[in-house]
């Protein structure tokens, strides 16, 4: 939109931008998104775009889907605030904790509601140090994630990230939480190592760092099944079978932040399914809702929950929890949503979608510009580069990836920079095979631009 223009003006001078360089949008400004349907958004001049990363990872269901608007109105009508403090209930927590534990692809006893995805991975950090209490281990209390992880923006789940952006100059990562190898291989790899021989080496560096800090001072680990925000980052053949193994030797509580993965985006209701993880704990948000109304979730194994029995037995209450945890008007459109993942057959839907989506992400690896294309699912990335031929990287400050975002944008279609120059995709899982390919023309178009005016620049010979 024009930068000029009354709204553009009013944002300039009243809003804080998440994820935003604050000095650059002064100039640029913003899009202001109006109104959506189906996998289309409207900017407020009209223009439409295929929303390609389903807003932020999470509209699954896609925009202006009437049931879920229903499903809100008649629970506001109804109870439109209940809290679950002090022993209050309300029916649509109780049923929405039902049905995650009907779906969890592992053992769940209790379910604890929040409503960000930063908040559910603060929570789970705060169970495992509570149950270590309780288990009398008070020493083991460290946390490992991995480099390049992203698990949000609260002072534990920012720590939990493992990206600079989110920690530099925030005085992170708090003391108890360590970092091990990120497991992309592209970069990573040792030359002639295959992904099982790669896996296998990380499962050693994380047994390595695990013994060096003393495995009774080491609480948990956590994961996402594939990586987002780093990269979308899809774990090498092995990982999971191979770091569990080094975490169960270890008695290390493993965490699947599900926040990306989780409802079908990888072609199973979790992810940690589509990788062979299997956690014990584990964190859901986005598309618990299809992102009509926040709400997340930290679903609690039986060996947490009896821990957190005693330890609130001893100290006279379980003193955590937040006003909205389990409103019960998120709660009504998350029961709603998964009616409509279940009688929709969303979940097989994608698994019958993804390859002819992996199929176009991948063909773009032939691109002058694309050093790998990655992903699972319906998710995906494409990582720029300088030089294919020795993966060398753009110098960050050229702006390589946010250049094509913009060239998209002129094409109708929004997708995401991801630091590194990968360019992120997540469409709502509802397209359609026709929007896919339409999806695919646009961003080759973007593509195209971005290496003609590389080329122009000079900064990429081709
Ligand atoms: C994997 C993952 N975990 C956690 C979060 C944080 O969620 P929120 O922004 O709702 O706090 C995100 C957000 O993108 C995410 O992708």
């Amino acid at each position: 939109m024009n930068p000029l223009s009354n709204l553009a003006v009013r944002d300039i001078e009243t809003l804080v931008h998440p994820y935003t360089n604050l000095d650059q949008f002064r100039q640029s400004g913003p899009l202001v998104i109006e109104r959506g349907k189906g996998v289309y958004v409207y900017d407020v001049e009209g223009k439409a775009y295929i929303e390609g990363m389903a807003g932020l990872w999470c509209t699954a269901l896609g925009y202006g889907n009437e049931e879920l608007v229903e499903a809100a109105a008649a629970q506001m009508r109804k109870l439109p605030f209940g809290h679950l403090f002090n022993g209050r209930s309300h029916d649509p927590a109780i049923e929405l904790a039902e049905r995650l534990k009907e779906l969890a692809p592992v053992p769940v006893s209790k379910v604890f509601f929040c409503n960000s995805g930063s908040e559910a991975n603060d929570s789970q950090v705060k169970l495992v140090w509570y149950m270590n209490n309780a288990l009398g281990r008070p020493r083991k209390k460290k946390i490992i994630s991995r480099q390049k992880a992203y698990h949000g923006v609260t002072i534990a789940s920012a720590s939990l990230t493992g990206l600079a952006n989110n920690q530099t100059d925030f005085d992170l990562p708090i003391a108890s939480v360590l970092h091990t190898a990120c497991p992309h291989h592209y970069h990573f790899a040792r030359d002639g190592e295959s992904e099982e021989e790669f896996s296998a080496r990380l499962a050693h560096e994380l047994d390595e760092l695990i013994l060096r800090e003393g495995p009774d001072t080491v609480a948990a680990f956590i994961a996402e099944p594939v990586m987002g925000a780093g990269g979308v980052l899809v774990p090498p053949a092995g990982y999971f079978d191979k770091i569990a193994e080094v975490c169960r030797r270890h008695d290390v509580f493993m965490i699947a932040d599900e926040v990306i993965c989780g409802f079908g985006r990888l072609g199973t209701m979790f992810g940690s399914s589509a990788v062979g993880f299997t956690p014990d704990s584990i964190s859901v948000a986005k598309a618990l809702s299809s992102a009509y109304l926040p709400i997340a979730a930290v679903m609690v194994p039986a060996a947490m929950y009896d821990a957190m029995l005693a330890e609130s037995r001893k100290i006279g209450t379980f003193g955590h929890g937040f006003t909205y945890s389990g409103h019960p008007v998120s709660a009504a459109v998350a029961l709603k949503a998964l009616e409509i993942y279940a009688r929709d057959r969303i979940v097989d839907q994608v698994s019958a979608k993804a390859p002819a989506f992996q199929a176009r992400l991948h063909a773009l690896a032939g691109h002058p510009l694309v050093g790998e294309a990655r992903g699972l699912g319906l998710i995906g990335g494409i990582e720029l580069v300088a030089d294919r031929r020795t993966k060398r990287p753009f110098d960050p400050k050229l702006g390589v990836a946010a250049r094509c975002v913009r060239e998209a944008e002129a094409e109708g279609l929004i997708v995401r920079a991801l630091a590194g120059d990968t360019i992120s995709l997540c469409p709502p899982l509802i397209i359609t095979p026709a929007e896919i390919e339409d999806l695919f023309d646009r961003l080759a178009r973007a593509l195209d631009r971005t290496l003609d005016w590389a080329v122009r620049d000079k900064l990429v010979q081709i």
